[in-house]
């Protein structure tokens, strides 16, 4: 065992939670990953549960440690990320949640969302929060967790209890970050990328907002401090009687897409980066600035390091991505992600088929709730090689969907676009995506940046990197794609825009 010492990061995603350590150099020296249970109570509903997560983060540490051997003490600081919006809320004194998390996917409060809608607060939303209402943001999963809750869980016997007793201040609510700081320090803090996902917190004041808490009927004594996302104060140690054995400072946490933009270092005003996770997810650095978007994209703090101002970026999220090879492994189209390219490489088109899969509603530019998954063009002669083609131009086309709005909000061209997340390991994908977008892909060499991003913010914090500058060198190019084979690329792009009008409004009863 060495004597160097490293960064952690903590990366709790949609489907499983890693644990990375990087050097100074931002390689990865260890790495352990445990996947967690994906709960579907209902149709439409997606919850995971809290305790699972914790207990996992907890041994994903410690493999990683000791699959690396490495001592605790060895960490300078911990970093974390996660995915964001999802909801939790917990007794403080307990330290159990009250209710499984419900996940940024569940659209089991999409009905609230169009009451907003009708009551006419649609426009105070987006002018306080950068956001489009809708159920994907905490706000109204908070207000569900409060309303609904069983009371048995907090050993009392009326309903009206848990809304008391998140009153009293005996209950915290908070985003997968707050739930892990918690448990990891004591203390109730989230960071400002993820405050500004709850649908709760005034992007431009930097505070929680109380009409919002009013109108979602979220008590005040149930919140977070919110700090910054790289913090020289830290939001606290590990305790060295905890299972860590060391006293770490908990000093940086991002959203993970935020996250993945710092890891990317995109750092300057026109930077972005797009991320091939369970959804996709395209931000650009706008500075100091908060953009207001007039072509259905988010508004959303980027980063902030302590002292200095906040770092705002302009989203495009889209829900589902990456779950939607997952899907078709599911549906034993294909026995891995992996098996997807190859699959779709063997035929030269998807043979007219187009795949929508809106599954959870679609995100952005197109904000509908009710839209559903929808796959059209198919004919007798339809294999599965051209399904497993239509879904990887599916990622592509929704990608050229943000990129579009992006390009038509911040005036800029994008030129070239930073990627990463799992999918980019898929040449093939990185090659359509390319043509597709008619714009270089650029994939760094390491691909995890998203975990990168949160160490690199706790590094920052305690000193372990200087400068914005040393984290620019870090960064290395593994591959470029340049365009080519535009043919009907734009024929292609114009029946892709029919199949998305297709999956539009169909879930309304
Ligand atoms: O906003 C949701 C996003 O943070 C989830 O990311 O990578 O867990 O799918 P991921």
């Amino acid at each position: 065992m060495s004597d160097e010492t490293y960064v952690g990061a903590i990366d709790q995603g949609t489907t499983g939670t890693r644990f990375m350590v990087f050097d100074h150099d931002g390689k990865v020296v260890a790495s352990a990953y445990e996947k967690h249970e994906q709960i579907y109570p209902e149709p439409g509903w997606v919850e995971h549960d809290a305790t699972e997560i914790w207990d996992k983060t907890k041994r994903v540490i410690d493999e990683a440690l000791s699959d690396a051997q490495l001592d605790a003490d060895q960490l300078e600081a911990i970093g974390i990320t996660n995915q964001r919006e999802t909801t939790v809320i917990w007794d403080r004194e307990s330290g159990q949640p009250i209710h499984n998390a419900i996940v940024w996917q569940d659209r089991r409060t999409t009905d609230r969302v169009e009451q907003l809608e009708a009551d006419g607060k649609t426009d105070e939303v987006r002018q306080k929060t950068g956001l489009e209402p809708d159920a994907y943001f905490s706000a109204t999963k908070a207000e569900w967790l409060l309303d609904n809750s069983d009371p048995i869980k907090l050993q009392r016997s009326r309903p009206e209890d848990v809304r008391e007793r998140a009153k009293q201040g005996d209950l915290a609510f908070g985003t997968i970050d707050t739930w892990l700081i918690y448990k990891l320090t004591g203390n109730h803090i989230t960071d400002v990328t993820n405050a500004s996902r709850t649908m709760l917190f005034n992007i431009h004041d930097m505070e929680w907002d109380n009409d919002l808490l009013e109108e979602f009927d979220v008590p005040g004594a149930v919140l977070p401090e919110v700090r910054p996302s790289s913090d020289d104060e830290y939001y606290g140690t590990t305790d060295a009687s905890g299972f860590l054995g060391a006293e770490i400072p908990v000093a940086g946490a991002l959203g993970d897409q935020q996250a993945a933009l710092f890891g990317q270092t995109c750092y300057d005003p026109g930077d972005a980066k797009n991320t091939y996770g369970t959804g996709s997810f395209m931000l650009m650095n706008t500075g100091e600035e908060a953009v207001t978007s007039e072509h259905g994209l988010l508004t959303t703090v980027g980063f902030q390091r302590s002292g200095e101002p906040v770092q705002y970026a302009l989203e495009g999220a889209i829900f589902i991505t990456g779950a939607a090879i997952q899907w078709l492994e599911d549906m034993t189209l294909i026995e891995s992600a992996a098996e997807s390219e190859e699959l779709a490489r063997s035929v030269d088109s998807t043979d007219g088929v187009y795949f929508v899969p809106a599954f959870t509603g679609l995100g952005a530019p197109h904000w509908d709730q009710r839209a559903r998954g929808t796959i059209v063009g198919m004919t007798r002669g339809t294999r599965r090689e051209h399904l497993v083609r239509a879904t990887l131009e599916s990622i592509a086309f929704q990608t050229r969907d943000v990129a579009e709005a992006m390009e038509s909000d911040s005036g800029i061209e994008l030129s070239s676009l930073r990627v990463d997340g799992g999918a980019v390991k898929n040449n093939f994908l990185c090659q359509l995506q390319s043509n597709i977008l008619g714009t270089d892909i650029v994939r760094p060499e390491v691909d995890e940046t998203t975990a990168l991003g949160s160490a690199y913010a706790a590094g920052l914090a305690v000193g372990y990197w200087e400068t914005l500058d040393e984290l620019r060198d870090n960064w290395q190019v593994d591959r470029e794609f340049k365009p080519k084979d535009p043919q009907n690329v734009e024929q292609r792009y114009g029946r892709w825009k029919d199949a998305v009008e297709r999956s539009l409004d169909w879930a309304r009863d």
